[in-house]
């Protein structure tokens, strides 16, 4: 059932009262807390098991209330891409505000602020006033949840109120840019895509690298479904599954388009959709589907790095990562 006016007024109590409201938004849902509550701020850590060096996301309702003291300073380029890409899914890290607390930030002098586009998370933001800390709303390291059942089947009654905005129409979390001043570069890809920043810039745009700012919470191992992942060229998917079928594994298998028609024996298989745009929207699910289905082991293709495919092959190849081994 979609939110309703009440939900967003009884949503926005609960944030005013130091509670956890599980938000939708165009990326993937959040796990929402006044960022100025320092309990509640640790609530969230708690609830996600997450190390609190890591920071939070701040969500505000508009690229106009970042001068409400969450940011230190706004540089030229982040105005430029606000105005270009707010709401959306772009979140931009800058100077910290006084009214984001360290608790917030994992202690860093900077925080991470982006405006949702989604009008169950607008409408909220803008009952409630303030800015609410939401990291993606599931367990530290697991899959981000693009439903709200996916919110409920893996936080239940660790949330006081889960709004339900339907799927999340993008499907992978925002692109993170680093735009303290100097040249901006791409901290985590996401959402916006690569080729869309250079063209609002006008300059090509490092991924990661030549950063000065600290990126805590950018394990190897992140967005992992309980199967082991493993990558594979598409062309080896039907024998690699074969092979592993046929050591005992249970196989799924996220078949990439190339091989659409091509007959794969495995457990499971799940069929990419020809576009990135829609692969994004159904990644995370697809990783959920097949661990709901027993497999032990998925097999993946991470698509060209181009457009939307940068920021899921980034979120492939951390779901293939090395595991904590606790
Ligand atoms: O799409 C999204 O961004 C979603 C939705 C809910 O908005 N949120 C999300 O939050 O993905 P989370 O907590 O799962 O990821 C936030 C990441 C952190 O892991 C960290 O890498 C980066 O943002 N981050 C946050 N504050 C930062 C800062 N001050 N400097 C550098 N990186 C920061
Ligand atoms: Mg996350």
């Amino acid at each position: 059932m979609a939110a309703g006016t009440g939900d967003i007024e009884e949503a926005a109590a609960v944030l005013r009262g130091g509670g956890l409201v599980a938000v939708p938004t165009e990326t993937v849902y959040g796990l929402g807390a006044n960022v100025e509550d320092t309990a509640a701020v640790a609530r969230v850590f708690q609830v996600k098991g997450r190390p609190p060096s890591h920071p939070l996301i701040a969500h505000v309702a508009g690229a106009e209330r970042l001068s409400d003291g969450w940011v230190a300073d706004v540089p030229d380029t982040a105005r430029l891409l606000a105005g270009r890409f707010w709401p959306g899914p772009l979140t931009l890290v800058l100077r910290r505000g006084p009214r984001v607390p360290l608790e917030a930030t994992g202690g860093l002098e900077t925080v991470a602020v982006r405006v949702p586009d989604h009008p169950v998370a607008l409408a909220l933001l803008t009952a409630f006033g303030g800015a609410v800390a939401a990291p993606s709303a599931n367990r530290f390291g697991s899959v981000s949840p693009t439903t709200a059942d996916h919110v409920r089947a893996e936080l239940g009654d660790a949330v006081d109120f889960v709004l339900d905005g339907g799927p999340c129409r993008v499907g992978v979390e925002s692109t993170i840019v680093d735009a303290t001043g100097g040249i901006p570069s791409i901290l985590r890809p996401g959402g916006v895509t690569r080729e869309d920043l250079e063209a609002a810039l006008g300059h090509p745009v490092a991924v990661g690298s030549s950063s000065r700012v600290r990126v805590p919470g950018q394990h190897p191992s992140h967005y992992a479904p309980r199967a082991r992942v493993v990558l594979v060229e598409p062309e080896e998917i039907p024998a690699e599954a074969r092979a592993a079928q046929e050591r005992g594994h249970r196989v799924g298998v996220i078949l990439p388009p190339a091989l659409a028609d091509a007959p794969v024996k495995a457990h499971a298989v799940v069929s990419v959709p020809p576009s990135t745009a829609a692969y994004a929207r159904g990644l995370y699910g697809f990783l959920r589907e097949l661990d709901e289905l027993g497999c032990d082991l998925i097999l993946a293709s991470p698509p060209a790095e181009e457009g939307l495919g940068l920021a899921i092959a980034n979120r492939l190849r951390r779901a293939a990562g090395p595991r904590p081994t606790a």
